[in-house]
């Protein structure tokens, strides 16, 4: 187990486009852990990998509320969007703030698992929310971008972790 460093807005890293993962060897499998525990420590709900300035197309997910059903999604691509949500909206890189983005209510994705096998997830709500912004993160993309009238700092009791 290993939390590592998670880079924050300003850092150049966040701002650059992730590369395909080619195949998941030994290392691939330590740096998903590591995500994992990265993301579970930060009581997040989502992370990227360039988060922990790794510029690979991985994502790791969990929306639950217990944090034990983890996503992992390995070259994750959006195949279909509908409906709108707008809503609140944290990331782990940018700490104690939040900003309202507009999102697709629904997505579908296609992704690999760590077999490299292709597999499909759909998403309403806060798991669409989550997939359209980590995988803005593989495109050097923030929310802070997209944030309606700008971020502001969370309350307390306000935190969202993406
Ligand atoms: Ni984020």
């Amino acid at each position: 187990m290993a939390i590592r460093n998670i880079r924050v807005i300003g850092d150049s890293v966040l701002k650059k486009a992730a590369k395909p993962v080619k195949e998941v060897d030994e290392r691939l499998l330590v740096l998903i852990n590591d995500m994992l525990d990265t993301l579970y420590h930060a009581e997040g709900v989502g992370l990227a990998a360039p988060q922990i300035g790794v510029l690979k197309r991985l994502v790791v997910i969990d929306v639950s509320e217990e944090g034990n059903s983890p996503i992992i999604l390995i070259n994750p691509e959006i195949l279909e969007t509908s409906g709108e949500q707008t809503g609140d909206e944290g990331c782990l890189s940018v700490p104690g703030k939040v900003g309202t983005v507009t999102r697709p209510d629904y997505v579908k994705i296609k992704a690999y698992n760590t077999n490299m096998e292709e597999f499909i997830v759909e998403g309403t709500q806060l798991l669409a929310r989550a997939l359209c912004h980590e995988i803005d993160h593989l495109n050097g993309e923030l929310y802070v971008d997209k944030a309606i009238g700008g971020i502001r700092d969370a309350a307390e009791n306000e935190e969202v972790g993406e």
